[in-house]
């Protein structure tokens, strides 16, 4: 059995348009895979908004869209991404102190650390600050 081979322009017009082609199904992948990342991105122009202050409980948390806003102690607090470090699911509930990824059961606490696996790493800090009764972006 043999195959006919292209040669020439026309060969190297066909081999690059299905290296196009590849690359173009490539980036497709990668951006559906990247998908919910490029609609939340990680950082936020200084000032805006996350949470009301008096909405984040002292010893809780509240997790406001992808930013976790936490108050371990009173007038006390800290940002970190709501994106858990394990493979990325949002982290959804906060419960006694600690901040839940229900996709593996991962748990953080207040200063972000691991408190329970399989996530290994804490999660990512997010720069806020207090603007009178706001937390904002920083
Ligand atoms: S993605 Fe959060 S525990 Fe797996």
């Amino acid at each position: 059995m043999t195959f006919d081979r292209p040669t020439g322009a026309q060969g190297r017009l066909d081999r690059r348009t299905a290296l196009a082609g590849a690359g173009a199904a490539a980036a497709a992948v990668t951006l559906a895979a990247c998908g919910s990342a490029k609609s939340t991105p990680a950082r936020k122009e200084p000032g805006v908004e996350v949470v009301k202050a008096a909405d984040v409980p002292v010893g809780g948390a509240v997790i406001a869209g992808d930013t976790v806003v936490t108050q371990p102690v009173a007038g006390s607090f800290q940002g970190f991404s709501a994106a858990c470090t394990h493979l990325g699911c949002t982290v959804s509930k906060v419960d006694r102190g600690r901040i839940i990824c229900r996709c593996h059961g991962s748990a953080f606490g207040l200063d972000g650390t691991v408190a329970t696996g399989p996530a290994e790493r804490p999660l990512d800090p997010r720069p806020i600050r207090v603007d009178g009764d706001r937390i904002v972006t920083a």
